[in-house]
């Protein structure tokens, strides 16, 4: 009767003493967790990675000795590829305070990492937050702003790391409190708290300005050598010293009241003060690394058309891999619960879906009436089965009572998605929308291609229902985009566009083709605004769609012809590359 309460017992205490040991914290070469690509390289650069097994134990460790400035990112994202550059210069500046502050980043894209990012409550990308040492909830993280500056970023953070230290002065941190300077200071006072060891200090005397504190962290990682203080312009030493401008240092030798060294402070300063304590040693700055660009030849389009306009189609794996995205990694990362109007709009997306997402691919179609009638198609097998995941989560969604929780939503298109033998090739490369390097395309292009696609397919699929509403697609469209799409941005330009400047109304979309039409026209003017953009891959530039070398004879005399372009986009989109298995990596 005793051995089986033991056994119990027994099974607890060792279950606890996993959990205990269990933390798991990340350290700089730290390789995350999850499926998606991400934007940093770990070990590579001083910028560690965070995930959701990681991210609690490291960012609220109560023995942990530094802060962390964390970037939530989602590695599609154009404003976090732009911004990247400027994350990592910011981190280079940083490295070497890394026994007071280290930086972070993780991705939010990445399903895997849901559950944190909405702890985290991110709501747009790129967010970056400091976390004290002290840091021990979600709710302690200070939002910072994310400047196209690693100066400006570096800046944010020494003024949050002299805020927390003014607060609570840690003694293993750097002394940033002012020298404290009467009449009655004797010079062996100016060294309290300096290292034994160290020979040197360095006073830098300025006005308020933050220039101190970034000295002084950088010359923490030297404190055996040399000690480092800030004193402020009203110090009586800067009359004894006969400064008259700032920020400005002095150095001193121990036993010496003569300073050995004075002049204004300038980005050489710290090389100077090191050149003094140890010749020939360079100061430990980290060079900036830049993501080593592939060298790839760019095809020219004007002068080679043809293998520009192969590389041109619409593609199943691309709009799989999409829709996975879409409905699984977007849905569960926005809300831990869906309903009222996000749950309307989940509905209505997946009902297009199980719908319209095309299970046949047309070839060599001519016009729209052979289209249908007589060119050859053929069953795409991948998305013939996500087909009937759409419908079965379309299904699940008729038995709620309008809300449903993120993760039962997240559970279920897990098992469905495993009944139909997992139809979404989410480790393949992309196909058309892979970029001329990796900062470039993906995701989006994946939604631009599904986003059209379902619009041709709509209109193939009912050409003989006269009663179809042409902006029921179109308004499913949005609603996802407006609940569910991840780039803030483009979620705010997209509504605007479509509701307001190029509005999605009746007026515009009367007959069933005109769905069709007027997503060209509406992805044609994003494709406007982001021309030149920094996020533009050169090898796929924004064009005005399609351009000549797919399509000479839509342009007539400098504009588009309607009739055309109708024609060349209901085939374009008809006429899917399927997924091949050598894709499936
Ligand atoms: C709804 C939405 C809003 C967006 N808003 C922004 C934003 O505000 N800021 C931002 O930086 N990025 C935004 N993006 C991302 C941006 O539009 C591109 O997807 C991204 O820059 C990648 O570009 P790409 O070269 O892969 O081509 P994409 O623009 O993604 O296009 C994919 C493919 O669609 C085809 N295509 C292009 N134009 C047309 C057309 N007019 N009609 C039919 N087919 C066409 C081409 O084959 C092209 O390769 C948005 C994306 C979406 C889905
Ligand atoms: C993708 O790769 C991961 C491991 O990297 C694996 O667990 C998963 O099953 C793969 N998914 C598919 C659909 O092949
Ligand atoms: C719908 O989702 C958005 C995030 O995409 C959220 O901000 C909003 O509060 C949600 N609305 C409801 C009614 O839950």
């Amino acid at each position: 009767m005793g051995a089986l309460p033991l056994c119990v017992i027994y099974a607890l205490l060792s279950i606890c003493a996993v959990m205990v040991t269990d933390a798991a914290i990340s350290t700089m070469t730290y390789v995350p967790q999850g499926n998606n690509p991400l934007l940093y390289q770990p070990g590579a650069e001083p910028i560690m990675h965070l995930d959701q097994a990681t991210f609690a134990d490291t960012i609220f460790d109560p023995t942990k000795r530094t802060s962390f400035v964390v970037e939530y990112y989602a590695d599609w994202c154009g404003h976090c590829r732009a911004f990247a550059p400027y994350y990592r210069e910011f981190a280079s500046l940083v490295a070497s305070w890394n026994e007071v502050t280290r930086v972070a980043a993780i991705n939010c894209a990445d399903s895997f990492n849901a559950p944190v990012c909405r702890d985290n409550g991110v709501q747009y990308f790129p967010m970056i937050k400091y976390f004290p040492r002290h840091a021990a909830t979600f709710n302690d993280g200070i939002p910072l702003e994310a400047s196209h500056s690693g100066v400006n970023l570096r800046d944010q953070v020494s003024h949050k790391v002299l805020n927390e230290y003014s607060r609570m002065p840690y003694p293993d941190w750097p002394n940033f409190h002012y020298l404290d300077v009467t009449r009655n200071t004797r010079y062996e006072d100016l060294w309290a708290g300096v290292s034994d060891t160290a020979n040197y200090l360095v006073i830098i005397f300025e006005q308020y300005d933050g220039a101190g504190v970034e000295f002084v962290l950088n010359l923490y990682p030297y404190r055996a050598l040399v000690g480092g203080r800030r004193a402020l312009s009203s110090t009586p030493l800067v009359q004894m010293l006969q400064i008259t401008s700032f920020p400005y240092v002095a150095m001193f030798k121990r036993g010496d009241q003569q300073a050995v060294f004075m002049g204004p402070y300038s980005t050489t300063t710290l090389q100077e003060v090191i050149n003094r304590v140890q010749p020939g040693q360079l100061v430990t700055m980290p060079p900036v690394i830049t993501t080593t660009a592939r060298k790839i030849d760019l095809v020219d389009c004007d002068k080679d058309p043809e293998r520009c306009a192969g590389m041109y189609f619409a593609s199943e794996t691309d709009m799989l891999k999409a829709m996975y995205s879409a409905l699984h990694d977007e849905v569960v990362r926005a809300n831990d619960r869906v309903e009222g109007q996000n749950f309307t709009n989940l509905y209505n997306f997946v009902s297009l879906l199980a719908e319209h997402f095309p299970s046949l691919t047309f070839a060599n179609s001519g016009t729209r009436r052979r289209l249908v009638r007589q060119s050859t198609s053929m069953v795409l097998k991948k998305s013939e089965r996500a087909r009937m995941v759409f419908a079965h989560m379309k299904q699940y969604l008729d038995q709620k009572p309008g809300v449903v929780s993120a993760n039962d939503w997240k559970n279920q298109f897990e098992s469905i998605e495993r009944v139909y033998g997992n139809p979404f090739p989410v480790n393949a490369t992309w196909q058309h929308c892979s970029g001329s390097a990796p900062q470039y395309r993906g995701y989006t292009c994946g939604l631009w291609t599904t986003f059209h696609t379902l619009t041709v397919h709509t209109y193939m699929d009912t050409i003989k229902n006269k009663k179809m509403n042409p902006l029921k697609p179109l308004k499913a469209i949005q609603g996802w985009v407006n609940s569910f799409f991840g780039c803030q941005h483009c979620k705010n330009h997209f509504m605007h566009m479509t509701t307001t400047m190029f509005p999605m109304s009746e007026r515009r979309v009367r007959h069933s083709h005109d769905m069709v039409m007027y997503l060209w026209r509406a992805h044609n003017i994003v494709n406007n605004r982001l021309h030149g953009d920094v996020t533009e891959d050169p090898q796929f530039t924004k064009y005005q769609f399609p351009p000549v070398f797919l399509c000479p004879t839509c342009h007539a005399g400098g504009h588009f012809s309607r009739r055309q372009v109708r024609n060349y986009l209901l085939r374009y989109y008809a006429n899917i590359r399927p997924h091949h298995w050598s894709h499936n990596l």
